[in-house]
C-alpha cells in the first residue's frame, strides 16, 4: 500500500579540479565541475593570456578547452565526469607532438 519515496538526492562522484576534490551529480561536465568549484579561469588564450571559462556549454565557443586525465585541448562541456577525474586548467596553446 506505501512505497518507498525515490531518494531525491542525486548520486554523486569525485573528481579533482585543480588538485582539489569536488563532488558533483552523476552524469555532469567537465566543465558543469569547473564552474561549481569557482576556479577564475580553466584556460588562457594563446594570442595574449585572456582568461576564459566555459561558456556555452555546448561545445560551439571552445572557452572549456582543459586538460582531463592528462589529456590537453579537451572540450570540458563535451566529456562527461567519470569518479576519479582529473581536470586542470591549460596554459596557452596545446604543445604539439612532431613525429618524424
Ligand atoms: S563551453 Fe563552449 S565549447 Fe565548451
Amino acid at each position: 500500500m506505501f512505497a518507498q519515496r525515490p531518494d531525491p538526492r542525486p548520486a554523486t562522484v569525485e573528481v579533482f579540479v585543480h588538485g582539489t576534490a569536488l563532488k558533483v551529480p552523476e552524469g555532469s561536465s567537465a566543465a558543469a565541475a569547473v564552474l561549481l568549484a569557482g576556479l577564475g579561469a580553466i584556460r588562457e588564450t594563446p594570442v595574449n593570456g585572456a582568461p576564459r571559462l566555459p561558456y556555452c556549454m555546448m561545445g560551439i565557443c571552445f572557452d572549456c578547452l582543459a586538460e582531463i586525465d592528462g589529456v590537453a585541448n579537451r572540450q570540458a562541456c563535451m566529456v562527461t565526469v567519470k569518479p576519479g577525474m582529473r581536470i586542470a586548467p591549460q596554459h596557452g596553446a596545446r604543445a604539439a607532438k612532431v613525429v618524424a
